[in-house]
């Protein structure tokens, strides 16, 4: 078997999409496993970039199956755009497999999302996507969420549509939310389901079908480690699992046929959103990286916080993850600096801490002890092995495997499929 999982390892906006796109020219199916259309995953491919939120990130691959599996929340309106988009730029979109046990976000649960983070005391706001994610999982896990396979039943879907959407006008309108037009609502959803509808399969079976054909499957993991809603920075988190775990569960697949996991490590860190952030940079090294990095939401716009890369939080990440191999990304956005920061360990309250804690307030607490690594005046850019690269900046990476405790198996020095290369001969093993 190849099954291949892959995860972000921060918060969020490693390169996972482009990664994938890359590691799509040896699979035989791409599958989504949580998250929703917060996610951005940008792709580059020759001149066109296209910018991924539901769809997996190998549709750009012609004839690789792309599913989005059972732990995937779908708004059907969103995914009608994306697919549109993409089939109006050329890609074929028929290879893709909606699961019928997905949930879907309905407009109540947008609705409910904006009306959670206006009414949220203050330092409880989360900085949402705003896209209904929290919302709709909340309702699955209460178990009155909608599923995908219900789209069969159009009559029945309706009355559950209205229904629902009646509960939520009497509950939540006299608090304050905005009162749905349940009508209007319909109407906007109609076509989307309608669409969506031949996509619908029972992927729990087509992808374990595939897998033990022998196919080699990479399980497109969204969002990252420190985002996770059980192993995050809780309650600044998305509501699903991003790590490896989720994507057994967001599959249908068994953990013994996981053969592979990809963790994907920014050189430096980001975050999109509230919450604490260990190493962020509010100088102008922040702002440096933030603009030489292009550090801007894929999916909100929003400007990303930048810091220094953080081994004490990766190093956990990798242990929760499993993670096998790295894929090391944006280290062109370090070049040229005379200094390249690593936080090494936290002090807090005095003590030096090598384990990221668990709990919220402790960060409040917290100084990232950080080790000063000779920076490389050279372009990375067009490095195409570890030898091409300046000595320092594999001296950097050598450190940040070392501290991680994970093999590096890619480097990533652009956003282009070309800027990247492997340092391992076989990549979906
Ligand atoms: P994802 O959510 O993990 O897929 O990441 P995003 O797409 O949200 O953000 C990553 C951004 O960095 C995108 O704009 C990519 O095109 C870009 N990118 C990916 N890898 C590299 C790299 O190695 N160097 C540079 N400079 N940009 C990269
Ligand atoms: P990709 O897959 C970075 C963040 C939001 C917010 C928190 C909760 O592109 O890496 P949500 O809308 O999920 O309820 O928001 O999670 N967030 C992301 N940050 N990358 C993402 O996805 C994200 N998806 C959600 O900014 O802080
Ligand atoms: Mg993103």
């Amino acid at each position: 078997m190849s099954v291949n999982v892959l995860v972000g390892i921060q918060w969020g906006d490693e390169g996972k999409g482009k990664i994938i796109d890359v590691l799509t020219s040896g699979a035989e199916m791409v599958v989504r496993f949580q998250g929703g259309n917060n996610a951005g995953h940008t792709v580059e491919n020759g001149d066109e970039k296209h910018v991924l939120h539901l769809v997996p990130s190998g549709i750009l691959r012609p004839g690789v199956p792309c599913v989005i599996g059972n732990g995937v929340v779908v708004d059907p309106i969103e995914l009608k755009k994306e697919m549109e988009l993409l089939r109006d730029r050329g890609v074929d979109i028929s290879s893709i497999q909606v699961s019928s046990r997905c949930h879907l976000i309905m407009p109540w649960h947008k609705l409910l999302d904006a009306f959670n983070e206006s009414t949220a005391a203050k330092g409880k706001k989360i900085g949402t996507t705003l896209r209904g994610i929290g919302p709709s999982y909340t309702h699955k896990i209460a178990r009155t969420g909608i599923r995908g396979g219900e789209i069969l039943n159009k009559e029945a879907f309706k009355q559950r549509f209205m229904e629902q959407g009646e509960a939520y006008n009497k509950l939540y309108v006299p608090a304050g939310a905005t009162a749905l037009d349940l009508e209007a609502a319909w109407k906007d959803i109609e076509p989307a389901l309608d669409f969506v509808k031949p996509y619908i399969q029972d992927t729990v079976v087509t992808i374990n079908e595939a897998a033990q054909a022998g196919k080699k499957v990479l399980l497109e993991g969204a969002q990252g480690m420190f985002l996770d809603i059980d192993h995050g920075t809780y309650p600044f988190v998305t509501s699903s699992n991003t790590t490896t775990g989720g994507a057994c569960t967001g599959t249908g697949l068994s953990p013994r046929s996981v053969t592979r996991v990809w963790g994907v490590i920014k050189a430096y860190t980001t975050r999109v959103g509230e919450g604490p952030f260990p190493t962020e940079l509010f100088d102008d090294m922040g702002e440096h990286l933030r603009t030489k990095g292009g550090e801007f939401g894929a999916t909100t716009g929003r400007p990303r916080r930048c810091g220094w890369f953080d081994a004490v939080a990766c190093r956990y990440s990798c242990m929760v993850n499993g993670v096998d191999y790295l894929a090391v990304t944006k280290l062109d956005v370090l070049d040229g600096l005379d200094t390249v920061k690593m936080c090494v360990g936290y002090k807090i309250n005095g003590e030096i801490v090598r384990n990221f804690p668990a709990e919220a307030c402790s960060f409040a607490e917290l100084e990232p002890v950080y080790e000063d690594l000779p920076g490389w005046k050279e372009s990375t850019e067009n490095a195409r092995s570890f030898d091409e690269l300046p000595v320092n900046a594999q001296k950097y990476l050598e450190r940040m495997a070392k501290e991680v405790n994970a093999k590096i198996g890619i480097i990533s020095v652009g956003p282009k499929r070309d800027q990247t290369f492997a340092l391992i001969s076989d990549c979906l093993g």
